[in-house]
């Protein structure tokens, strides 16, 4: 079976990929390129010994995808293709909500009239904007709190919607909490361009030398030290859980949402603590005052996924943390 994986030269659905071809499912990747290289190709390579095809093609362009979906019968789509910097978001909300709410929509659209109705959409915790309670459920409200979070929001409502209009529609929204962590090969990670917005980038750059140290956002929260705690769930955990969903609701329809988290939160100085052990080597940081935006903790209730799908995450922190820093040494600057 082929699987159309959009955005899956990047971090999330290059990962995916390695998850798929263990399952036995066929990816064809399909990216713009505009935050990855098609170097994730040949290291994709090296780790399952097969070389994917892809498309190098806009999810919002009619033409291309309608080709890709018919010269390569695909059955499924995982849709990874965003863009995924809340701060940036905020400067450039029509940016955003061009390319994660319009051409998701001409995508969806192009997907019913090819009669491809089976979709896996990346969402994110941030669906469920300030927590009213902890650990975060299914049925939490949701609301945002900048036009990123906004237009997974959206997207999540459409996708509803169109399961509610189309009994043949399939939709999983999987909502992320805080990924990390890399494929344990070392040959594939995340490599933020320019300053990395998210603590574990920062972290692993501060560790072999990119940057001088860390400013933890924070130390007055309700929290254990005073820091924020969050739920850092390891890659190759959020892969498998894509797949899962996908087995999971082979021949059903309907539109469902699940979180994709531990269950387990750590402070900024913890993982601080726990990436230093795995480097053997201390990592500076300071206090800073709170970043805008930020909320003091956030934790998944991962109980419907396990229930649902029969999936749980399976590694821990210092997976986390040694995986993260095997890929970080082997290509310090990412993939050039
Ligand atoms: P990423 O930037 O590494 O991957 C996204 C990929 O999509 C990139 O390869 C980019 O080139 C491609 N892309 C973007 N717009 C495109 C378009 N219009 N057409 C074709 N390709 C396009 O990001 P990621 O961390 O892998 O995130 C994947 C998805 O998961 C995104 O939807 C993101 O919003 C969501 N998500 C990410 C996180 C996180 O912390 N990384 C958390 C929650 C949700
Ligand atoms: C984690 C903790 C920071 C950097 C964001 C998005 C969310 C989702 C994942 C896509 C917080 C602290 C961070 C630093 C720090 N993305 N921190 N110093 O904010 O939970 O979530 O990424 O969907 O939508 O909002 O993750 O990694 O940025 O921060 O002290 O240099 O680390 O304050 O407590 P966050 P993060």
């Amino acid at each position: 079976m082929k699987v159309l994986v959009t955005g899956g030269m990047g971090y999330i659905g290059s990962h995916t990929c390695i998850a798929l071809h263990k399952a036995g499912i066929t990816p064809v990747i399909y990216d713009n390129l505009s935050n990855a290289s098609t170097k994730v190709i040949e290291q994709l390579a090296q780790i399952t010994g097969k070389t994917f095809e892809y498309i190098v093609a806009d999810v919002g362009d009619r033409q291309a995808l309608t080709s890709a979906l018919k010269a390569h019968k695909i059955q499924a789509v995982f849709h990874f293709a965003a863009l995924k910097a809340v701060g940036e978001s905020t400067q450039q909300p029509i940016r955003y909500y061009q390319n994660n709410v319009a051409n998701t929509l001409t995508m969806l659209d192009v997907m019913s009239l090819m009669n491809v109705k089976n979709l896996i959409f990346s969402s994110s915790a941030t669906v469920y904007g300030d927590p009213q309670y902890l650990p975060i459920d299914e049925n939490h409200p949701i609301s945002s709190t900048n036009p990123y979070g906004w237009s997974k929001v959206m997207v999540e409502q459409a996708l509803k919607d169109l399961a509610a209009s189309d009994k043949q529609w399939l939709t999983i929204a999987l909502r992320y909490f805080n990924p990390v962590g890399a494929d344990k090969s070392g040959l594939i990670g995340e490599s933020p361009k320019g300053i990395p917005n998210n603590l574990m980038p920062f972290i692993a750059q501060t560790a072999v030398g990119r940057r001088d140290s860390i400013s933890v956002f924070g130390h007055d929260y309700d929290t254990p030290d005073g820091t924020g705690v969050r739920d850092y769930i390891h890659i190759s955990d959020l892969a498998q859980g894509h797949v899962d969903a996908f087995l999971n609701h082979q021949s059903e329809e309907g539109s469902y949402a699940y979180n994709l988290g531990t269950g387990q939160g750590y402070t900024v100085l913890e993982m601080i603590k726990a990436f230093a052990k795995t480097a053997n080597k201390e990592i500076p940081y300071d206090f800073a005052p709170r970043r805008s935006g930020d909320i003091a903790c956030n934790y998944a209730d991962a109980g419907l996924a396990k229930r649902k799908l029969g999936w749980q995450a399976k590694r821990g922190l210092d997976s986390m943390t040694e995986d993260t820093w095997r890929w970080q040494t082997n290509y310090p600057n990412g993939l050039e």
